[in-house]
């Protein structure tokens, strides 16, 4: 199948940058989506130019690095197929506001307010998981040493380091042998809290791009099943590439809405990382305001609300949930947990782990939450680097 041929007949819009590798593509990509693959196969995809993410699960070091050294082929330069890639949540442009003033109605909740917005107008850190289905820790930070990037330990596993001086993660070789993965600190932490034991049956309910799905096949050492959901199926095609490049093997891929997932099995945990405003993710850009922000509604919050009395009722009795979202919103944190302590024989459990947090609210507006609440973790950027973030850890009772 030769892809070139297909692209180059596409028009393309003028000043669109942005690209959707068609469906034709990633059946080529996903016959060799390593690049040993790829030398032994001869299946090279000449259009992988996008300017995407390694967390969309392209990484760009295939096309640019890998792809060119293998095959000597020409590699295109940025083109559009003239779509845009499709995303779970619609991102608008930020009206001009700095932190203080977007994040204003948090200012009472939120400790040490002026150091968490000035922390905003620093760049997220880059943060690399180290991915011991592939590669053991130590030889990937050797690797990436004797290429001068500076490493240093963050988490509780050992598996995570900062690196000091990287800015684009995808663009090195041991990313597209799947040796490491780019994840936030904070998103790695959920998939930890969940302690998923091999052997397992594990649900993801909200599952791609797999960072979590990917670093809890590792915890399980590949034994046991995942069941890794996502409605959205386009953002299928990351989850596949990401476990696929990451060695994970005891994993299936599923595609219900989360909240009609058949109730057929029950599970041991269950993680539901839930589609969310994203307002952890913030930070301000070189004018001091605000980059952009997400789309939250009422909707959003009722589906996070009815996505883990779903995944509670899909659990075994006595086993573990994680529910985590990367916003501060108590409407999309703290409320759907109170609900579900209301209307099940849910408990709410401390997470033991010795990290800069704060905990639950007890009150948000004219609302008070259970006491327990006080046992989820709210981690803002001022107190751990990373994105922003909400988890609990829940117990379901008989
Ligand atoms: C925060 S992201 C998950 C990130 C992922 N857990 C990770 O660590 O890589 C939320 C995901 O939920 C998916 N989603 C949105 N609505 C859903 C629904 N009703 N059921 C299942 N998944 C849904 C989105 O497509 C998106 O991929």
């Amino acid at each position: 199948m030769n892809f070139c041929r297909e692209t180059t007949k596409m028009a393309v819009p003028p000043g669109n940058r942005r690209v959707l590798v068609p469906r034709r593509a990633w059946m080529v990509r996903r016959q060799g989506p390593t690049p040993e693959d790829a030398r032994k196969d001869g299946h090279i995809v000449r259009a992988r130019c996008a300017p995407l993410s390694p967390a969309s699960g392209f990484p760009v070091s295939w096309s640019q690095q890998v792809i060119h050294e293998i095959s000597g082929l020409e590699i295109l330069p940025e083109v559009s197929l003239g779509s845009e890639i499709p995303s779970p949540a619609r991102i608008f442009p930020m009206p001009n506001l700095t932190p203080a003033e977007y994040f204003a109605p948090f200012s009472q909740i939120i400790p040490n307010f002026a150091a968490f917005c000035s922390k905003l107008s620093a760049s997220l850190p880059v943060h690399l998981r180290m991915n011991t289905l592939k590669a053991p820790v130590r030889e990937t930070r050797l690797r990436l040493e004797r290429q001068g990037i500076a490493l240093v330990k963050e988490d509780p596993l050992k598996l995570v380091y900062r690196a000091k001086n990287l800015s684009h993660p995808g663009h090195l070789l041991e990313f597209s042998l799947g040796h490491l993965h780019s994840q936030a600190l904070s998103s790695v932490l959920a998939a930890i809290v969940l302690e998923p034991q091999p052997g397992d049956a594990v649900l993801d309910l909200c599952a791609s791009p797999g960072s979590k799905t990917s670093l809890m096949a590792q915890l399980m050492q590949n034994k046991g099943i995942i069941v890794a959901n996502d409605r959205n199926p386009d953002r299928l095609i990351p989850l596949r590439a990401n476990l696929k490049r990451l060695g994970v093997t005891n994993t299936v891929i599923t595609r219900y809405p989360g909240q009609h997932f058949p109730k057929r099995f029950l599970f041991d945990r269950v993680l539901v990382d839930v589609p969310c405003s994203a307002e952890g993710t913030l930070r301000a850009g070189p004018s001091g305001t605000l980059r952009q922000s997400t789309w939250a509604s009422q909707k959003l919050t009722r589906l996070q609300r009815d996505l883990l009395l779903m995944a509670f009722d899909l659990l075994k009795v006595g086993g573990t949930l994680v529910y985590s979202t990367c916003t501060y919103s108590p409407d999309e944190n703290e409320s759907p947990l109170d609900f579900l302590l209301e209307s099940r024989p849910a408990e709410i459990q401390p997470i033991a782990m010795d990290l800069p947090h704060s905990p639950g609210l007890q009150q948000w507006n004219e609302t008070s939450y259970d006491p327990s609440i006080k046992y989820c973790w709210r981690i803002y950027p001022h107190q751990i680097d990373t994105v922003g973030f909400f988890m609990a850890r829940v117990v379901k009772g008989s």
